[in-house]
């Protein structure tokens, strides 16, 4: 099993992150400050350390243990962000979480999609893990067209269920197990047969944006 291979597709590459890649995030995080505050993870015991230097050793200790994957995406070469799959359960879960952000200046380019495309397809591969779940605040449109696009599949809301910009905040649930997606997520979508509808939240869940 090799995930230190980075995965490419087009211009859009993911690999594992490197301990030497902590500046560029470090200022790819503090330049794009607006951009991700929204939507950033924070701790309810209050503000956290911003050193990259220990955040990518922290993540490398996860890798190292099972618990994560830590990725980052790239554009032509170029850092354009970071795509994490955390909270892997083995066992009878073979489960895991995946979260992302791409700095203000890689946006719309359709880097995101591409890169969990290729994450989700290498975790039920190579991981061999059969769920993977996107959790998106309701006020986020842009995350939100990810999973529509890859056709995630709409699970449930989960009131005050992240620490984020600094409160609990709501979620949209969105999975995918290995068993829909025989042909693998990235495949699927490239040629066009995920399902356009799966994404779609009723009505009843339907929060004020
Ligand atoms: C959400 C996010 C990761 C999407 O990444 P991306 O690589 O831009 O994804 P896409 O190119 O597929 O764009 C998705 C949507 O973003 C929106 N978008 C595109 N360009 C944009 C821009 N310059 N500014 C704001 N939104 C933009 C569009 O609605 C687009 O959907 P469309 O392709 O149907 O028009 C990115 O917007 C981001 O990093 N946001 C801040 C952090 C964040 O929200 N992380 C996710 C937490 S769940």
């Amino acid at each position: 099993m090799d995930l230190t291979a980075p995965r490419r597709h087009g211009p859009v590459s993911i690999r594992l992150v490197r301990q030497r890649d902590a500046r560029g995030l470090q200022n790819e995080l503090l330049s794009n400050r607006s951009w991700l505050r929204p939507w950033e993870a924070t701790s309810p015991d209050g503000p956290v350390s911003f050193d990259m230097r220990l955040g990518v050793r922290r993540l490398l200790q996860q890798y190292r243990d099972g618990a994560g994957v830590p990725l980052v995406m790239e554009y032509d070469g170029e850092l354009a962000g970071q795509l994490n799959v955390w909270g892997i359960a083995r066992g009878s879960l073979a489960s895991a979480t995946i979260g992302y952000w791409v700095s203000e200046r890689f946006a719309g380019r359709g880097i995101t999609p591409t890169a969990v495309a290729m994450a989700t397809d290498l975790c039920f591969t190579e991981l061999r893990l059969h769920r993977m779940e996107i959790c998106i605040r309701p006020e986020n449109q842009a995350s939100l067209r990810v999973v529509e696009k890859l056709g995630f599949r709409y699970e449930g809301l989960r009131r005050r269920y992240i620490h984020i910009d600094g409160d609990w905040r709501d979620h949209y649930a969105f999975a995918l197990v290995s068993d829909e997606v025989p042909e693998g997520v990235l495949e699927r979508w490239v040629t066009g047969q995920a399902p356009r509808d799966a994404a779609i939240v009723p009505p009843a869940d339907r929060l004020p944006a």
